[in-house]
């Protein structure tokens, strides 16, 4: 079975069949919620960064440098990471454009949301947001990074098995726009994140699954917990 397990905020890790792992929005230091240091992640094959923010960058450089992990991301984001972090393992991708990786097929999608890079003082790679498609063990996973409600997210209707969703509100969906999203999207299984990290986006997981109801399975992490599929 494939692994998913939450680290708290938007940060997951994947872990394939033949343990192949994929970390996602790394951000740890910082985050009230992880469950794990930096330091404490040892093995990352693809380091994947939804977008340029502090919250979602994280500790990722100081990982990809410690790990060797390839840096997937926007080419704003990539060239960030190779021109001013020194981070040579890179594949940059773009919103609408996948690549069949070793690892399975990944695909990054629109997402409505603010494109500025942390760390990138001279603005030159802001960039626009997005969310990933990881396909992997025949199946496919969906983090839809930080973003607004988005019609477009009807066109991801029957190709996702398990859907990572904010609910945060505040800066992304919240409970009851990340429910509309579940019923454009039809995801087996749903697992909400981007809440209850900071004040400002506070919400009761449960009350989400209460507003998706039938329509999706809804598995509520707490840090640290992992879900199979
Ligand atoms: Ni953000
Ligand atoms: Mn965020």
């Amino acid at each position: 079975m494939s692994q998913a397990t939450f680290h708290g905020h938007s940060c997951f890790t994947l872990t394939t069949d033949d343990g192949t792992v994929l970390l996602i929005d790394p951000f740890l230091t910082g985050n009230p919620l992880a469950d794990v240091e930096p330091d404490d992640i040892k093995k990352v094959d693809y380091l994947l960064l939804t977008h340029g923010h502090g919250d979602h960058i994280g500790d990722g450089w100081e990982i990809a440098k410690r790990t060797g992990a390839m840096v997937v991301s926007t080419f704003e984001i990539v060239s960030f990471a190779q021109q001013v972090q020194g981070i040579e393992n890179a594949h940059p991708l773009h919103i609408g454009g996948g690549f069949n990786f070793p690892v399975g097929y990944i695909k990054m999608t629109p997402a409505l949301h603010g494109g500025a890079v942390e760390g990138d003082e001279s603005g030159q790679y802001t960039t626009v947001p997005g969310g990933f498609l990881i396909n992997v063990d025949g199946k496919t996973v969906y983090h839809a990074g930080d973003t607004a409600l988005l019609k477009d997210m009807e066109l991801l209707k029957g190709q996702v098995d398990l859907a990572l969703l904010p609910i945060g509100d505040n800066f992304t969906m919240g409970p009851d726009d990340a429910a509309r999203a579940v019923e454009m999207i039809e995801p087996d299984t749903v697992i909400p994140m981007h809440y209850n990290t900071f004040d400002p986006i506070k919400q009761d997981p449960k009350a989400f699954a209460d507003r998706v109801g039938k329509k999706a399975k809804v598995v509520v992490l707490e840090p640290g917990q992992t879900h199979e599929f």
